[in-house]
C-alpha cells in the first residue's frame, strides 16, 4: 500500500514546467516534503517530465542530500572531511553512534533522529563540525557533541 500523498506530489509537479531541466529541483522538493524519495513519486516525476525512470533514479541516487529511505525528522550530520578528521571527527562519530545507538547513515526506529556524515561542510576553521538540522556547531568534543542530542 502506498503512503505517498499523491496530491502533494501533484502540487510539486505542477509548480514547475514539465521540462527535464527541473528534475533536480523537483526531487529536492519531494525530498523536503517526504524526507525521502518514494518510488511512486519518482515514477510520477519520470512520467511528468517525460524522462526515463532510470535517469530519475540515477539522479536521485547520485546526490547525498537525496535519499530513497526516510531521513530522521531531526538530522545530525558529522563532517568527516580532512580538517575535521584531523581534529577528532572520528571520536565524535564514535561518541554519537554510542549515545544514539545508531550507525552512520541510519535513522532511529521511530524516524525521529538520523545520523549521517559528509565530506566537508565548508566550515573547516570550526573543525570538527556537526550540523543539527543545518545549524553548524563547531570546535566540538565528544562530550559537547552529545549535548547536541
Ligand atoms: S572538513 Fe569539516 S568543515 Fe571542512
Amino acid at each position: 500500500m502506498s503512503v505517498v500523498d499523491e496530491s502533494l506530489v501533484g502540487r510539486i509537479l505542477d509548480s514547475r514546467p514539465p521540462e527535464p531541466r527541473y528534475l533536480l529541483p523537483i526531487l529536492q522538493e519531494i525530498q523536503a516534503a517526504f524526507r525521502h524519495l518514494p518510488r511512486e513519486a519518482l515514477l510520477a516525476v519520470a512520467g511528468r517530465l517525460k524522462v526515463p525512470a532510470a535517469r530519475v533514479f540515477s539522479v536521485a541516487g547520485f546526490y547525498k542530500a537525496l535519499s530513497f529511505t526516510p531521513k530522521g525528522e531531526r538530522l545530525l550530520t558529522v563532517c568527516q572531511g580532512t580538517a575535521c578528521h584531523l581534529r577528532g571527527a572520528g571520536a565524535l562519530v564514535e561518541s554519537l553512534e554510542k549515545r544514539l545507538g545508531l550507525r552512520m547513515g541510519q535513522t532511529s526506529g521511530d524516524g525521529r533522529l538520523g545520523l549521517e556524515s559528509v565530506n566537508c561542510l565548508g566550515a573547516c576553521a570550526l573543525a570538527p563540525v556537526v550540523t543539527v538540522d543545518g545549524d553548524v556547531h563547531g570546535h566540538l568534543t565528544p562530550e559537547k557533541a552529545q549535548e547536541l542530542v
